[in-house]
């Protein structure tokens, strides 16, 4: 396939990028490069003949207009995002501009180079979504493909209005698109400001392991090495204006969380303590969904992709990765923000 991906050298995009160019695919990469990006996440592949990068915002639409038709793609995967649901709490404005606009901007240039081109029927418009727009669960339940929008965050708001866009271009324009609704996820590359790394970074550190209020809240988690393979598989086989729930079905509190990676450190780098000493109550995010869980049947079953790992391989396999890559991480600590205490209104 060729693929156009866009935030490509974020957390998610270059795990799609990697994966994609590995397994042969053409991709162009664009990327603004905000401060959540790096190129070093597409380092492996960046070499490779089947891969290219654009510096470029999904809001320029001349910039979108070029990029699509240089690279002629069967599938655009829109990952570019503001992401951090914190900074969204801080400072709304960005998100409202790359998540809702860029979007826009992204189904317009494609919707004109699509019809172009004589309307191809294999053309693909791949957005890429979370869990977070379906708003927040009780103890029981799943979220499904058919579960009311029930945003609550600034950050999710974007994301849903986003893919009321990306519904609305396949059914009033009949533009082909595909949508993924997608878990928590985490890995290699996580940037360090998100939940996951902070634990890793903070504890080897010997600083105050922050949880926010009581640790209860509920996370569905997802191996980005498995939500880039299911991207892969709803981009090449996904019905048409169809959406897919993508979820690992490991759930856990934030604190069982940071338990179970203070415990993987514990074993790999013993320190003068045990880890979970470390671990701190802090003051609650505003607004802070208490519970989200996937039922990822519909992709399971009319796709064939199920997650490779559990939550104790996957977290034991990004510990390991943090513990090997410090060149990898340091120097994004001293990016804007990171490390401060955010979104706390
Ligand atoms: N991280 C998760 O757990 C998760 C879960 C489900 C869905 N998602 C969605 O997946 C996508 C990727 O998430 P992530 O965690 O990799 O995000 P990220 O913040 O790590 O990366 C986002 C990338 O988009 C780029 N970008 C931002 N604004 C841009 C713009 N205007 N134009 C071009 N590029 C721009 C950034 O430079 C960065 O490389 C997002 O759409 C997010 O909503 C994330």
């Amino acid at each position: 396939m060729r693929l156009l991906v866009t935030g490509g050298a974020g957390f998610i995009g270059s795990a799609v990028v990697r994966k994609a160019v590995d397994e042969g695919h053409d991709v162009l990469n664009v990327d603004k490069l905000t401060y959540a990006a790096s190129l070093t996440n597409v380092a492996p592949v960046s070499h490779l003949p089947g891969y290219r990068f654009v510096q470029a915002d999904i809001c320029d639409p001349s910039a979108m207009a070029d990029a699509i038709a240089q690279h002629a793609p069967d599938v655009i995967l829109n990952l570019a995002a503001e992401s951090h649901v914190d900074r969204s709490i801080d400072a709304p404005d960005q998100f409202i501009q790359t998540n809702l606009v860029g979007t826009y901007t992204l189904l317009e240039a494609a919707r004109k180079w699509w019809v172009s081109q004589g309307h191809p029927d294999t053309f693909r418009f791949h957005h890429v979504s979370t869990d977070e727009v379906f708003g927040t669960l009780g103890a029981t339940g799943h979220f499904t493909e058919d579960t009311p929008y029930d945003p609550r965050s600034p950050y999710s708001a974007s994301k849903a209005g986003s893919d009321h866009l990306v519904r609305a271009w396949y059914e009033t324009y009949g533009l082909p698109v595909l949508l993924t609704n997608c878990s928590n996820n985490y890995g290699p590359y996580h940037f360090p400001e998100k939940l996951i790394p902070v634990i890793i970074l903070r504890a080897l550190a010997g600083e105050p392991v922050p949880i926010y209020g009581d640790g209860s809240n509920i996370r569905d988690w997802l191996y980005v090495e498995d939500h880039a393979e299911a991207l892969l598989t709803v981009a090449a086989k996904g019905s048409v204006g169809r959406s897919y729930a993508i979820g690992g079905n490991n759930e856990a509190t934030n604190l069982e969380l940071a338990q179970q990676i203070c415990a993987l450190l514990d074993r790999a780098r013993p320190g003068p303590q045990p880890y979970a000493n470390l671990i701190t109550f802090v003051r609650d995010r505003p607004g802070h969904d208490a519970r989200y869980a996937i039922d990822p049947s519909r992709i399971r079953k009319e796709l064939g992709w199920r997650p490779s790992v559990t939550l104790e391989q996957g977290l034991s396999r990004t510990v390991g990765w943090f513990l090997d890559n410090e060149s990898w991480w340091r120097p994004l600590l001293s990016r804007g923000g990171v490390g401060k205490r955010l979104g706390s209104v």
